[in-house]
């Protein structure tokens, strides 16, 4: 005998962005007109420094509400975006007597919310997470657009899940407490976004860029926007990465390999910095985009106090390797996303924007961008 077990979903996952200054009695607000249900009791995850600066007052605030808060802190750093820092989440929420109708509030940075999302997704099997972005990087990239996942020895973020939050905070006052090497790293993000998407938002950046590291408020707002617009006219297209939504893994071939070889001595957007550099040299010699335009892309990097040479501590032949960790491999050879000159990116037949790359072709690259 057979059965069928009939389980067709419709499912609708929107969420509203919510871009500003000082968004937290707005968080409370939404949390209090019953954004997540009738859920009372929250646990706001947070790391070590954004605790001090905004979590433990959104958690007060979210106590004088009426809600059973409580927070949950992990050391700063990318090293805590592991799967032994989210078991150690789960066990001290379920110790505190967490159950399933609990709700999850993200307050940080991208391992903030990369972490927080996953962990929301599993607890319980599942339970609704918003996402407060404190850092540009997270405001540009990590906190929207639903992906979640958790660092490994191997590479970075290869275990996680589609989680999308309930809705997303990009609380622009916060880039101010933000050391200029993290807003220089969530810059690269946005330089990539106008690299794939946008030529007039590069224009802009290569026009604007002392005035973003300064903080002043029309090019914070403008670059906040454009982030977000740039990245969801992509995702609503392609969720699940099956074609289109690859291309928002330009830079990140190399960026991400670099990064774990680095052991983390680079942060992510910089990592991505290099990456971008790798993929515009190689697209140089593809004839994919100019010599002129690679140079522009070099020059706003470096303004933007972001790497554009692989450091000298990272060997080549570890690299390279490193590289078959990328999840656009297919059948054991390297792709790569490549931009179409400013502001577009190369198509290579219908929804495939990757294209296979040999390893002798990046190598050349490497070694020639090597410090
Ligand atoms: N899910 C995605 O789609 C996606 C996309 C891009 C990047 N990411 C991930 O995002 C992570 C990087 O994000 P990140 O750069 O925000 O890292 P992060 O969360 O580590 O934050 C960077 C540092 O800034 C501190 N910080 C955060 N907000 C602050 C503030 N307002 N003032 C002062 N200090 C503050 C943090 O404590 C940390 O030390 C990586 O793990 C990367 O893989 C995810």
């Amino acid at each position: 005998m057979e059965f069928r077990c009939e389980l067709v979903r419709t499912v609708d996952d929107s969420y509203d962005i919510e871009i500003g200054r000082k968004l937290e009695s707005k968080l409370v607000s939404d949390l209090k007109n019953g954004l997540l249900g009738k859920r009372k009791r929250l646990a706001v995850i947070t790391d070590s420094n954004v605790k001090e600066l905004y979590a433990g007052s959104i958690t007060a605030m979210l106590t004088e509400a009426g809600f059973s808060a409580e927070m949950f802190v992990i050391p700063a750093g990318e090293k805590s975006k592991t799967r032994e820092m989210k078991e150690f989440l789960e066990d001290s929420m379920l110790e505190k007597g967490f159950r399933r109708d609990c709700a999850v509030v993200a307050v940080g940075g991208g391992v903030v919310t990369d972490l927080a999302g996953f962990t929301a997704g599993t607890f319980g099997r599942g339970v609704p997470f918003v996402n407060y972005a404190t850092t540009l990087l997270a405001a540009a990239d990590a906190s929207v657009g639903g992906k979640t996942a958790v660092d490994t020895p191997l590479a970075t973020n290869l275990i996680g899940m589609f989680n999308q939050p309930k809705k997303v905070y990009i609380d622009i006052e916060c880039w101010k407490t933000l050391p200029k090497r993290e807003l220089s790293s969530g810059l690269a993000e946005t330089v990539k976004h106008a690299c794939l998407g946008d030529e007039e938002m590069f224009s802009y950046l290569e026009e604007h860029i002392a005035e973003i590291l300064e903080n002043k408020a029309e090019p914070c707002e403008y670059i906040a926007e454009k982030n977000c617009g740039i990245k969801y006219s992509v995702v609503m297209k392609d969720e699940r990465e099956s074609g289109l939504r690859e291309i928002l893994n330009l830079g990140h071939t190399v960026g991400r390999a670099i990064e774990t070889c680095s052991d983390y001595r680079l942060l992510h957007g910089e990592a991505v910095s290099i990456g971008l550099v790798a993929q515009a040299r190689l697209g140089q010699e593809l004839g994919f985009i100019s010599k002129e335009n690679v140079g522009r892309l070099e020059r706003l990097l470096q303004n933007a106090g972001l790497p554009i040479r692989v450091p000298g501590y990272i060997q080549i032949p570890e690299l390279l390797k490193k590289l078959y960790t990328d999840k656009k491999v297919r059948d054991s050879r390297l792709r790569f996303v490549f931009q179409k000159e400013i502001g577009d990116v190369m198509q290579f037949s219908e929804n495939n924007y990757g294209r296979p790359v040999s390893e002798s072709e990046i190598a050349a690259v490497l070694e020639k961008i090597a410090e």
